[in-house]
């Protein structure tokens, strides 16, 4: 069985009266692509947050290989290997695809290194900006400015910028929105590329897409984990069948 890298133990999140998670334990292995599935409002982006660090858990645990972080802060857990994409805030669009990737990777040093850093000393990142754009299918772009890329590449580059961080857990959440179908073929492929070295959880409401990719899936309805199983698990249960992708189609067309 593949190692387990990224774990949660109960966890739970209340906002004012309500439970945006509860009692959710799922485990995140290297070498698979977790896809996390539910209708509007289940959770989803609630546990992303939660295993990143952006907000605070009410109860309940974060396991990364055996060390409780469900104290640390966001920028705790990217140093020790935990990326999660913020989507386009991240991008600095007058600046290069390159530079992009490099601020990334600079922002695991500590900060008094990072002032005194001359900008354009490449140096120690240029093999790990040049994997990343690799990786992200971006190295043919690499001299562009951010706001010259399509909206896929964009969505590239905010791979790319993950991955400068040197992550071995990624948490993408909805990486395919607003792409077309090509785009989204492309970034399928990129991530079937990346699962062997990482473990990745990502959300996302295309179905095809989901079962196209994911090796794991767990259904959340009401902050709570319904089911996790194969896609073929997945998609034979009634009770998914019924709360999660009849729910689906009422709210996504
Ligand atoms: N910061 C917040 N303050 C108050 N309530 C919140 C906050 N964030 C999320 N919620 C609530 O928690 C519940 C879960 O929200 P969450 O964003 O995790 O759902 P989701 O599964 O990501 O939905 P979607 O598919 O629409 O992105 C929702 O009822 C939402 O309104
Ligand atoms: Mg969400």
């Amino acid at each position: 069985m593949n190692e387990v890298l990224l774990r949660t133990v109960e966890l739970r999140r209340t906002f004012g009266g309500l439970a945006a998670n509860d009692c959710v334990s799922i485990e995140l292995r290297r070498g698979q692509v977790h896809a996390l599935l539910g209708p509007n409002g289940a959770g989803k982006s609630t546990l992303i947050n939660l295993l990143s660090g952006d907000i605070p858990a009410t109860s309940g645990q974060v396991i990364y290989r055996d060390q409780d972080i469900t104290r640390l802060s966001p920028h705790e857990r990217s140093l020790i290997g935990i990326g999660r994409s913020y989507q386009k805030t991240n991008i600095f669009p007058g600046f290069t695809v390159r530079e992009n990737c490099r601020l990334a990777a600079q922002s695991r040093e500590p900060r008094a290194a990072r002032i005194f850093s001359d900008a354009a000393a490449w140096g120690p990142y240029r093999e790990v900006v040049d994997r990343a754009l690799r990786h992200a299918g971006l190295a043919d772009v690499a001299g562009r400015r951010a706001s010259e890329l399509s909206h896929g590449q964009q969505r590239q580059l905010e791979l790319a910028i993950v991955l400068a961080t040197q992550p071995q857990v990624l948490l993408l959440d909805e990486p395919l929105a607003g792409m077309g179908h090509e785009e989204s073929l492309r970034m399928i492929e990129l991530l079937r590329g990346l699962v062997e070295s990482h473990a990745i959880l990502l959300v996302e409401h295309d179905m095809d897409a989901v079962f196209a990719i994911a090796d794991v899936l767990t259904v959340m309805v009401n902050g709570v984990v319904l089911m996790t199983g194969t896609p073929e698990q997945i998609r034979s249960n009634p009770e998914v069948q019924q709360a999660y992708l009849g729910a689906d189609e009422a709210t996504h067309g």
